[in-house]
């Protein structure tokens, strides 16, 4: 297969219009082998390429052109690189790549726990359960104009680039009222995330994920060289007095140009269903993140999103929901 140049390689990729045969792949320490060919050829597996070893693990935007026999497969990277890939690696290039079609097409993608776990561990996770715990030491979030005392928080900001996650000092979540009527308009500081969830292996995969999804969508012109990027813990509680508020916004956008939520925990809970509207405000989808690790992400520019209360399903024992929300604005 002779590739005649970029627009050859977009067009056999794009989805919809758009390009989107840009994905990201983290190139694992360990034996890969890094090809590159004298001519613009995709060659197989075997084919006689010129190799040297991969020195460090890289981002490397790449597009999965093809599988192979024998359990490897070609991704392709331009300009003029090839990376040799292990079929699990295929598995989930091909998951990161229906996630980006979903997005493009809909706004808007449900990622079960099945799909998602393979995903961060292949981009490094490890220790859901210690990452887990840390919800247990969040912060009251003393900012509720509806009185509510139900939410748990802490908040980071990191700059999320080809290059990594890097943290930025705190500083505080702003969202204008124009996206968020009841809390917006102030400076909002929380509690920070603490350094050790921080650098999770969870966070750290969950960051570069969100940059392999992300990044690629983005059209290139307003592409920034880096994003700012805002993780959140959430704890919402609830009680038989009380239920608990995921978004007491409603409906909304939260003002940035992608978002992602991932269950951490549901623990005696019930409802919580999150809904898509369009820009018409037409319902566009509704699910439930039932089972640690399941996503949701969001074109924030072109979809509403909101999740219904949530209430305890056994009044006489604590409940609560557990997510992690990452955002993404220019
Ligand atoms: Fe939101």
């Amino acid at each position: 297969m002779v590739l005649a140049g970029d627009n050859r390689l977009e067009s056999m990729c794009g989805v919809g219009g758009r390009p989107v045969s840009v994905v990201s792949l983290r190139v694992p320490h360990g034996p890969g082998r890094l090809r590159i060919p004298a001519a613009p050829t995709v060659g197989m597996a075997g084919e006689a390429l010129d190799e040297q070893p991969i020195q460090e693990p890289a981002h490397r935007e790449c597009a999965v052109l093809r599988s192979l026999c024998g359990g490897a497969g070609i991704a392709y990277s331009w300009p003029m690189e090839l990376v040799v890939i292990s079929r699990g690696q295929v598995a989930v290039v091909s998951m990161l790549h229906r996630i980006q079609q979903a997005i493009v097409a809909d706004g808007f993608s449900f990622v079960p726990a099945s799909g998602m776990a393979d995903v961060l561990t292949t981009a490094g996770s490890r220790d859901w359960e210690g990452f887990s715990r840390s919800w247990d030491d969040l912060g009251l979030d003393a900012y509720m104009a509806d009185g509510g005392r139900y939410r748990r928080r802490r908040h980071a900001c990191f700059s999320l680039s080809r290059h990594g996650v890097v943290r930025k000092p705190h500083q505080p979540h702003y969202q204008s009222r124009d996206y968020n009527r009841l809390n917006g308009g102030i400076e909002r500081w929380f509690d920070p995330v603490d350094d050790a969830v921080a650098d999770h292996a969870v966070l750290q995969a969950v960051l570069r994920t969100g940059f392999d999804l992300f990044d690629p969508l983005t059209p290139s012109e307003v592409r920034p060289p880096a994003w700012h990027t805002e993780v959140h813990q959430f704890r919402i509680e609830a009680s038989p007095a009380q239920p608990g508020c995921p978004t007491p916004e409603g409906m909304h956008r939260d003002g940035v140009d992608w978002v992602l939520v991932m269950l951490i925990q549901r623990e005696n809970v019930a409802r919580g269903t999150t809904t898509i509207l369009d820009a018409a405000g037409r319902t566009l989808g509704s699910f439930t993140l039932t089972a640690p690790m399941d996503v949701a992400v969001v074109d924030d520019a072109r979809v509403f999103h909101g999740v219904t209360p949530v209430l305890p399903v056994d009044a006489t024992r604590p409940a609560h929901r557990d997510v992690l929300v990452v955002t993404l604005r220019r």
